[in-house]
This record gives C-alpha cells, structure tokens and sequence, in this order.
C-alpha cells in the first residue's frame, strides 16, 4: 500500500493527482508539487518520532519497529531520504505512509494532517463536500464539542442522578463512561439551547448540528434528544460530529441518532472506530449491531468493536472496517432476520473483494447480544471462535436446513453460486471461488457424508500414529484438492511409509500436474487408478474419527488448519521420536553405527526445527 502510493506519487510528481476517498466527500485532488513541498519541509523523523523512541545512529535514526515485535532495533530512519524502512519486517514508507500505516489515517487525512503541522493550507480546489469550505464547519464542530462536554457533565450530577443509575443498571464503570465521554440529555425547558446560548451559539447551528429539530409548523424548534442517554459520535480523528440517544425509560424510538449534517453521514462512520484504531494491530476487528454491544465488548477487552449507525453495513463502511483489518468479524443474531442480514453482508463485499480482504461471519445464539454474552463469562469468545469464512458462510446462507435431491435444485444451487462467483470483480479471487463452490458442491451435495462421530482427540485403534496421519493428510486432500494450490510441494515431500499410500500420494500429485481440477473429479480419477481398497481405508470412520476437519462436510479453513498441524506433527513428532529411539539406540549398543546415526538425525531435526 505504502510503497504503491510512493510509487503513484513519484510517477505524478509533476502532474495533477486525484485522489478518490471514500469517507470525506467524492474527490479530491491534489497536485504533485504540493506533496513534494510538503516532504521537504517535513521532518520524517519527527512525525516517526512521535510513536516510535528513535536514537540517532550517524546518519539515520533507529528504533524498534511498530509493525512487529522485535526486541532489538532494526527500525531506522532516514531524514536525508525521506523514508522508514525496517530490515525486520520490511515496512517502508514516507510520513504520509506512517501516518497511514502506523495511525490509520486515510491518504487525504494524512496529507491534511501533514500539512497543517507545516503551515501549508491545500490547494485552492481542494474542498470538503458539498463544496462548504473549512471554515464554514468550525462553529459546528465547536457547537457539538460543547455539547458533548455538557452531556457528560450532566451524567454525574445530582440532579440527573437517575442517568448514572441506568448506566450502572446497565453495567457501565465509570472509566468507561469516560472513555466514551457518555452522558445524559435532560428533558425540561430547552436547558441544552439555554446553556449553548450563554456560549454565544446560534439557533442556526444549532439547528444545523442537528441538536435542535423543527417541526412541522411554525412553532420553534425543539430539542432532539430529551431523557436520553447520549453516545457521542466520533470521526476517525475523534471529532464529535453526532450522537446517538438512548431512552432511559421504555418508548419510543429507543434509540435516535442526529440527522445527516455536513459534518456526519450515518453510512459513512462506524461508531467506536477512533477507540478502536488505536488498538487495530493487536485486536481482532468485531462489527456488531449497537451503540451498548460496542462499549460493553471494550468494557469486556475486546477493544476492536465497532458498529454501524443503526443501518446495514455499507460499502463504505466495509472499506473504512478493511483500513484497520483485513478480515473483521461480522456478528449477527442467529434468528431469521440475523441470517438474512448476514447473507445480504456477504452478497454485498462480493464485488469489493480484494487478495487477502475479506469478512468473517460470528452468529450469536439466538435471543442474545454480544451486549449480553460478554456478562455471561467467555460465551462471546467462544462464539467468535467459530466464526466462519466469507465462502463459507455463504454456501452456509444457501444450504442451511434445505435439500438439493432432484436435479432442478441441484441446478438452482448451482446457479446461484456461479451467479455470486460473476460478482465477484477480482480475477483471482473469482477463479478461487469457483472452485470452491465446486469443492463444496462435489463434497455436500454429491458426494455421501463421511460417518464422522466426533472431533474427538486420537484414541486407541489398532492403527499406529503415522499410519493415522498418513491417511489423515490423504483423506484431507482428497476432500479439498483446492488445498494442493499451497500443499503440493509439502505433499510431494513427504515419505509415506506405507508402499500403497505412496503410490496414492503420487498418483494425487500426477492428478493435481495435469491440468484444472474442475475437470474430474480426483476421487473417481484415484478410483480410475485402481486405489479403491486404499479410499476405503482413508474413508473408514476408524480413520476420519480422529479429525473432523479431514470429511468432506468440513470447511476450507478447517481442512487447511488440520492439514497443517498433521503436517507439522509429522515433521516434529516424528523427527523427535526418531531422535528418541537413536538415543535409545545408542544406550543399548554403543557402536560407532549408532553414534552417527543419532548426530545425522540430530543435524537434520534441529535444521528443521
Ligand atoms: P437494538 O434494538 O438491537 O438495541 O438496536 P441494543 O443495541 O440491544 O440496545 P439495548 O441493549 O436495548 O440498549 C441496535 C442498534 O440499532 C439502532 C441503534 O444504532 C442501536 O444501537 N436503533 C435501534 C435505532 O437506530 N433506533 C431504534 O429505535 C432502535
Ligand atoms: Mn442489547
């Protein structure tokens, strides 16, 4: 990202640059001239310098690198050159990257951001939507700061003692309340306007910051929120720029937000992003439904909760989710409604999909919020845990609890999917989606389920560990032949002991280098090839009992996990048990064969290892 924007600004330099951003207006543009006064005048060191504890080291500065843990600097900083670059990690840039990078700031804020700490004002095109200058926005920026301010005083007073009452009803600490800068709307004669007035506000702000409302009629505007209690709404510099209103009491609506000002636009903004950005690279990104679930999961240490603003998720806010995570989780109710909503979710970041950004998918039990698990010890946790991939969830939406017996459904299933693959803009990914709705279909629809009884861990059987795995890593593969994309040249890596199962392996590789995987089936080519007593083993029950995720009803990302770790016990396990009985070896004969056997082995299981 980085690299590509320093790429983009070297090749324009000198020629007009346009910038689209999709959360602060339609376009901006900026010249290339610009952006190279304003690096000269920067110092790089500086803007690193405010996050990072930098030293100087003859010509450049170091430090340890923000992007990953390391305990000895390999972060350094070149003023001369402009640029960061890490020999750890790789991340490199200029300010304006590391203020993207580091801080999550969008291109245009980083530029703005930059700018005014250098005293350059942007280019005279340059304006905010609407084509309302800067200026223009201070008062309402300042009106609803004051505002702000006022309602959280509110909370902790006597006289609104009930405010503090519910919060604390509601299990809300008051570090809490502080964090979110929580507070109450009175109701009363207009004692919000009252107080905004003696601060030399205007009915026209206040009626353009949306704290005032007009009705129909030539009666004076009224105050919005009125016994309510009041979340602040924050852009992603932690601006107010709106608030959302809770009753106290039953009523409704239960919940109100400001309307749309030149400052706030509700499709625009997740609520608890600026909270949540500071936190954006160790914690996990969680999109719930409300203002209560956003700050009881932060109560509870899920630091990365945010919300949309009491509207379906949008395309912009999914792209705003992608600046601080490349996979948020989506939570959703798990009744009718909830599925429907996920499924629309799902439908909708099709075509916004990009290598390495998708969504997740958590489906909270049915009656419950993640307001209401996190009071219920590590209920939410849990249920993030099984939050399903994008392909997954969607294959889930469309098959839950339905049959696909006669050749019309089957059809219509497929139909489906290869319509939700077309929407899909990104070539690569489309191409993956094609197979693995495919995948999916030959596994589920086509294929029988395999008996898996549970996900119980290894028990006795009469077969050994390796042989386990072994068929293990077959069954898996069979199942998911997507996986040899990644997997091939491990597989290909491999020694299977058994002779039979060598040859399977090696007839799934000569499959897998023929050609697409679509065009037969791998099983009925293995089958072909006349493996079908080895099939019949891998598919016994007394083999995929050891690990659900090798069936063929199992998920992408569980067959991929599971190969993995099989992988990895082969290697590990194995080598050591190996070592083990060298050592062994070695105690009972004390020959010179046995010595270098044991240091042959040593050298190879500590390379690996
Ligand atoms: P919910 O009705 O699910 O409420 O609204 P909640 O978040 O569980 O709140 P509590 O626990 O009853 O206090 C979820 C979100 O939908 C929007 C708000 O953004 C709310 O946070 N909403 C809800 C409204 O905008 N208006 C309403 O009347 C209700
Ligand atoms: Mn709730």
């Amino acid at each position: 990202m980085v690299n590509a924007l320093g790429k983009l600004k070297d090749l324009y330099q000198n020629t007009l640059l346009i910038i689209i951003e999709p959360t602060e207006g339609p376009i901006l543009q900026i010249q290339g001239k610009f952006l190279e006064t304003l690096r000269a005048r920067l110092s790089i060191a500086e803007v690193v310098g405010e996050k990072v504890k930098l030293t100087r080291k003859g010509r450049e500065f170091m430090g340890l690198c923000p992007f990953h843990h390391e305990k000895t600097p390999s972060f350094t900083v070149n003023e001369e050159k402009e640029f960061y670059h890490c020999f750890g990690c790789g991340a490199h840039g200029d300010a304006i990257g590391f203020l993207m990078e580091a801080q999550k700031y969008s291109f245009m804020e980083a530029v703005k951001e930059l700018a005014s700490r250098v005293g350059l004002s942007l280019p005279e095109e340059t304006s905010e939507k609407g084509g309302t200058s800067q200026e223009d926005l201070t008062p309402l920026r300042q009106v609803l700061q004051e505002a702000s301010a006022w309602f959280h005083n509110n909370l902790f007073l006597a006289r609104y003692s009930e405010s503090l009452r519910y919060a604390e009803r509601r299990s809300l600490k008051t570090e809490t309340l502080k964090k979110f800068n929580i507070g109450f709307a009175p109701e009363g004669s207009s004692p919000l306007e009252k107080y905004l007035k003696t601060k030399g506000f205007s009915d026209e702000i206040l009626l353009a910051a949306g704290l005032l409302a007009q009705g129909e009629t030539t009666r004076p505007p009224y105050e919005r929120f009125r016994k309510r209690l009041m979340f602040p709404i924050q852009d992603a510099q932690g601006r107010v720029v709106a608030f959302g209103g809770r009753l106290l009491d039953k009523g409704e609506p239960k919940y109100l937000n400001s309307p749309e000002t030149p400052l706030f636009s509700k499709g625009k903004l997740l609520y608890g992003y600026y909270q949540a950005k500071e936190k954006a690279n160790t914690e996990p990104l969680i999109v719930v439904e409300g203002y209560m679930d956003v700050i009881s999961l932060h109560q509870a240490g899920f630091k990365g909760a945010v919300a949309p603003l009491g509207t379906a998720l949008t395309e912009d806010q999914i792209v705003l989710a992608w600046r601080l995570s490349p996979e948020p989780i989506l939570c959703f109710d798990g009744d009718g409604a909830g599925l429907k909503a996920a499924a629309r979710a799902a439908e909708r970041v099709l075509p916004l999909l990009k290598p390495g950004y998708s969504l997740r998918f958590a489906i909270l039990p049915q009656g419950e919020d993640p307001d209401s698990l996190v009071q219920k010890g590590d209920r939410f946790q849990m249920v993030l845990n099984q939050a399903h991939s994008l392909v997954d969830a969607l294959w889930l939406f469309l098959t839950h609890g339905k049959n696909f017996k006669t050749p019309e459904q089957k059809a219509a299933l497929q139909k489906q999917c290869a319509l939700w693959t077309q929407g899909i803009q990104d070539g690569e990914i489309k191409k993956h989606y094609h197979y693995a709705f495919k995948d999916l279909f030959y596994k589920n629809i086509v294929g029988k389920k395999a008996n898996i009884q549970s996900l119980s861990p290894l028990r006795k059987t009469n077969l050994n560990l390796s042989s386990i795995y072994e068929h293990l890593l077959l069954a898996i593969l069979i199942n998911h032949p997507i996986l040899l994309d990644e997997a091939s040249d491990d597989l290909a890596s491999l020694e299977f002991k058994e002779p039979k199962l060598h040859d399977l392996r090696n007839g799934i590789l000569h499959f897998y280098a023929a050609g697409p995987l679509d065009e037969m089936n791998l099983k009925d080519y293995l089958l072909k090839q006349g493996f079908e007593k080895e099939l019949d083993d891998i598919f016994s029950s007394r083999v995929l009992i050891h690990g659900a995720f090798a069936s063929p009803s199992s998920s992408f990302e569980g067959a991929r996990e599971g190969w993995k770790e099989i992988f990895n016990r082969i290697q590990h396990g194995l080598g050591k048990k190996d070592l083990q009985e060298a050592q062994e070896h070695l105690a009972e004969e004390m020959s010179e064969e046995a010595w270098h056997r044991l240091k042959a082995l040593k050298k190879t299981t500590l390379l690996q290892y």
